[in-house]
């Protein structure tokens, strides 16, 4: 039985992939693409933006594993072969990695460190207020995994949190949830910083366009951990900082436990977790 890995050409880590996940699958004759041995024997990919059309070739391919968070990489894909389960990856550095990257960039408009650096450029050295976390709202749009625990990990700094999403979930402790396009324009009203970790999928793309931007109190800011096509980036009206895509990265240690945990699953006639569902698509 093996399991193929193909990464970007972009990742330059596939050989630190492969030991990872061989060494938590010492059974599992481990590949990387393009050296693929006989087809029939691949029964798992592993992938994070495979290059298209190479998945066709395995007949007996039984699920492929996102190597990302998000599995848009690999549904792009359009030879992507039908019926196949799609698993996506949760794991907890990664979540870690986000929470980490929104409370740093929520300190950076809180605390007003955006003032600070530019006041550097003009050589100024004017004190702001200080404003308590429990004074400002950070909303989030996506309360999955991630979601959650960003919003967690906020409230634990004292911040007052509310999530959005598009459906009803159990209520949730510390975090003020509101669900469905008709209660978007309330949430967004109430926000101060709005961290977007929402998956992109044909209902998300440009959910925030001028119209719902506008409904953000003024001086209102947007951390977007998720991908660019959820803002409508031209009706984004002030002066932004972009990062890479390094929110949160893939840990091949943490990642590879994840994934063989989820082979083991299927093996034992399980369902893997969590499963790319076609019709919320993600
Ligand atoms: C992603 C990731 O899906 O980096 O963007 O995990």
């Amino acid at each position: 039985m093996a399991l193929l890995i193909s990464v970007s050409e972009f990742w330059e880590d596939e050989k630190i992939w492969r030991q990872c996940v061989q060494s938590e699958l010492p059974e599992m004759d481990v590949r990387v693409h393009p050296d693929d041995g006989d087809v029939n024997e691949i029964k798992y990919a592993a992938t994070w933006k495979h290059p298209h059309g190479i998945l066709r070739k395995y007949p007996n391919l039984k699920a492929i594993l996102s190597l990302g968070a998000g599995v848009d990489h690999i549904l792009s894909d359009p030879d992507l072969p039908e019926g196949i389960p799609i698993v996506r990856l949760v794991d907890k550095k990664l979540t870690h990695e986000m929470c980490f990257h929104a409370l740093h960039w929520v300190l950076h408009f809180h605390s007003g460190h955006y003032l600070y650096m530019n006041q550097q450029l003009e050589r100024k050295w004017l004190q702001q207020a200080s404003i308590q976390p429990e004074d400002s709202t950070v909303g989030i749009m996506g309360l999955g995994h991630i979601g959650k625990a960003i919003g967690e990990s906020l409230v634990q700094q004292g911040f007052k949190v509310l999530g959005w999403g598009a459906n009803q979930k159990p209520s949730l402790r510390d975090i003020q949830y509101f669900f469905g396009g008709d209660k978007l324009g309330v949430f967004l009203q109430k926000t101060d910083i709005l961290i977007n970790v929402l998956p992109l999928t044909k209902s998300t793309n440009n959910i925030l366009r001028k119209k719902e931007l506008e409904r953000l109190p003024k001086g209102a800011f947007i951390i977007n951990m998720g991908r660019g096509g959820i803002i409508n980036e031209l009706d984004l009206l002030s002066s932004i900082y972009i990062t890479p895509h390094i929110a949160g990265q893939s840990n091949p240690q943490s990642s590879a436990k994840t994934i063989a945990e989820n082979i083991r699953r299927i093996e034992d006639g399980e369902t893997p977790f969590p499963v790319y569902d076609k019709t919320k698509g993600y």
